[in-house]
């Protein structure tokens, strides 16, 4: 009963049979190999985006930090959502992948960016004149860290903001399948056509063992990029099987499909939560992951039966007040069994 994250689970058999059909023979190492170019024409076309450059890393942090340094000068600072990965989860990768740029962090309710709070924080940035960082891009991050989504008009909306100041915008998509499916859009509408400049396209936490695709709408930098993901060493020698999964996770949709089943699973698990005695959901949840405040009891029911989440604070102790409220995240993936979405509610309802 592991609800502790997305990436907890397995790889789906479609991307695994994709891996061991790449694993025969010879193929040119470093990204040269003969699956990538079908890869490319797959994002292309996946985003309607002839023109688009695109490339695969490993992992999130590093697809995120490498597509922010490529538009961040070090004298910089990222707009960023307080609630966010790159603020709480990267080590600082982007600052230190883009030689010390500094990050600004905005507010906004459900981890989502208030336009209004953004606006000022790019007008009062910078006016110091030498002494101030300077306005670098904007990152928001769909699916949000609190499972909630950005509206197409909401994301249009900041990145309207960042153009009127000339600034670029980045999207970290590590739960972009469950974005899309949630929204019923397509890959352009959530990005270039709601003026994205770049994407984190997620692949680690539906279905792959770990890739994430890299992809600018405007390739006036891919070059620049390819120089960074090598001497940031994430330029794989082995980049067949990066290939591989990204074509088997891409290949009749299954990345949607896999979202869409990530979030029917949450749906249920949320529909569960609901019916538990004192239970609080702060956010309503739109994607795979759920924030549920619930009475101490049922966590000591739950954990104590082997279920496996987070508890916030990480050091909340289960000693205590029966019915006092502990915050917890829960997350499904694509592959969690309904029958154990159903045992984890019932261990908590007791
Ligand atoms: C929103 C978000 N972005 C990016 C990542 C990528 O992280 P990793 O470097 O662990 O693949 C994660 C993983 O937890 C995430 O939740």
């Amino acid at each position: 009963m592991n609800f502790a994250s997305d990436n907890a689970g397995p790889m789906h058999p479609r991307v695994l049979d994709a891996i061991i059909a790449a694993n025969s023979g010879y193929e040119m190492p470093y990204g040269n190999d003969t699956i990538m170019p079908r890869v490319r024409d797959m994002i292309r076309a996946t985003f309607e985006a002839p023109q688009a450059a695109v490339y695969l890393v490993a992992t999130g942090t590093a697809a995120n930090a490498l597509a922010l340094s490529t538009y961040t000068n070090s004298w910089d600072t990222i707009f960023a959502h307080r609630v966010s990965h790159v603020e709480e989860d990267e080590c600082g990768a982007p600052n230190f992948y883009s030689n010390g740029a500094k990050l600004t962090l905005v507010d906004g309710i459900g981890a989502k960016m208030d336009p209004d709070a953004l606006r000022r924080a790019i007008a009062t940035t910078g006016q110091k004149d030498v002494h101030s960082a300077q306005p670098g891009p904007v990152t928001i991050t769909q699916a949000t860290e609190v499972g909630t989504l950005y509206s197409l008009g909401e994301i249009a909306q900041i990145t309207a903001i960042a153009k009127d100041h000339g600034l670029k915008t980045h999207l970290d998509g590590a739960r972009f399948a469950n974005a899309c499916a949630a929204l019923g859009c397509s890959a352009s509408d959530m990005t270039w056509k709601a003026g994205i400049d770049m994407v984190s396209f997620g692949g680690t936490k539906n279905g792959c063992a770990g890739v994430e695709a890299v992809i600018f709408f405007d390739p006036e930098k891919a070059w620049e990029f390819e120089l960074r993901r090598k001497r940031g060493a994430h330029l794989f020698s082995k980049h067949r099987f990066l290939s591989a999964q990204m074509e088997g996770y891409l290949s009749g949709d299954l990345w949607l499909e896999l979202g869409a089943q990530a979030n029917a699973n949450c749906a249920r698990l949320v529909k569960g939560l609901e019916t538990i005695a004192g239970a609080e959901i702060p956010d309503t949840p739109q994607a795979n992951m759920v924030f549920a405040n619930l009475p101490r009891a049922a966590h000591r029911r739950a954990m104590g039966a082997g279920a496996q989440y987070y508890l916030f604070p990480s050091d909340a102790s289960l000693d205590g007040p029966d019915d006092e409220l502990i915050r917890a995240r829960f997350v499904c993936d694509w592959s969690k069994p309904t029958s154990e979405i159903d045992q984890l509610i019932t261990l908590l309802r007791g």
